[in-house]
């Protein structure tokens, strides 16, 4: 399988939106490999040059991967593509699909990646965000509980068992990440002043009173690969994520 099949494949999906809808695309990047042989064909040259003069070494192969299948997916959508497709920016260097007169729909996106898995989250509409992080590179939070979560978030997890804390502090992580990335700052803002607060399964309430009072945002935790924990973040409350697997999409 080569580059070209791949972006072949995934440009014939074309899956519809429903109203109220999110489609999660995760990956695993071993099996986006063949794009490392020949980037050039779908990433632009600003993307190519940006790779080599800003990422740490171990960081290029998740970009090139992870935009190669961004373009791929975001093109499959916008009926573009993949090396048309159009980024623009943001303040905190936020990507968005620039409007052009080949987009006529306004896709948002956002994409993380984690040790071995890529998560693309699309909608149509209004902004996203998304994160996903993988369990087995934590130690022991504690040290960090305080650094990272509300006064209220550090009791919750540091009563329970030293051995269940790192799923509860990943927990709140992605869905921490998820809002500042869905409101595009990063983390320009500290992840402390973000109050998560969970309202049913993998579902939650998530604030900034500190920074934005009138802000709330939903955060849904959707299942990635094993050992991953993974949650989106939008302003449409009761949202429903359609999760697809890009391996499986392939076959
Ligand atoms: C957004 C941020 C939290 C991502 O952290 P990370 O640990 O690399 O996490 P992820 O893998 O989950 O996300 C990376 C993706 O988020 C997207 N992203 C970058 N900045 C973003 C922002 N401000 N808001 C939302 N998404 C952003 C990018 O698509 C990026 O992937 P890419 O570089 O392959 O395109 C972090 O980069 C950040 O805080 N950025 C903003 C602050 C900053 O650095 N500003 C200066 C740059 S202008």
């Amino acid at each position: 399988m080569n580059a070209h099949y791949l972006a072949r494949q995934i440009c014939k999906l074309q899956i519809p939106f429903e109203s109220g809808s999110v489609h999660v695309w995760s990956a695993a990047v071993p099996l986006l490999a063949p794009i490392l042989n020949d980037p050039e064909s779908l990433l632009s040259r600003e993307e190519l040059d940006r790779v080599d003069r800003f990422r740490p070494s171990g960081k290029k192969q998740e970009f090139l991967v992870g935009r190669a299948l961004l373009r791929m997916i975001l093109g499959s959508y916008c009926g573009i593509r993949p090396a048309s497709v159009m980024f623009c920016y943001g303040h905190q260097g936020k990507p968005s699909v620039a409007s052009t007169p080949h987009t006529s729909r306004r896709i948002a996106f956002n994409i993380s990646h984690s040790i071995d898995i890529i998560v693309i989250a699309i909608c149509e509409g209004e902004e996203i965000g998304v994160d996903v992080e993988c369990l087995n590179y934590l130690g022991d939070v504690t040290p960090i509980c305080m650094d990272i979560l509300a006064e209220a978030e550090v009791g919750d997890v540091l009563a329970l068992e030293v051995q269940q804390r790192r799923h509860a502090f990943c927990r709140y992580w992605v869905h921490k990440e998820a809002f500042l990335k869905q409101m595009g700052c990063g983390l320009s803002i500290a992840p402390r002043d973000v109050q998560v607060s969970f309202e049913g399964p993998g579902r939650s309430e998530i604030s900034c009173p500190g920074h934005h009072p009138r802000r709330r945002i939903f955060g849904l935790e959707f299942p990635t690969a094993e050992g991953y924990v993974a949650a989106l973040a939008t302003p449409v409350q009761n949202v429903v994520a359609r999760l697809f697997d890009v391996g499986a999409a392939l076959h």
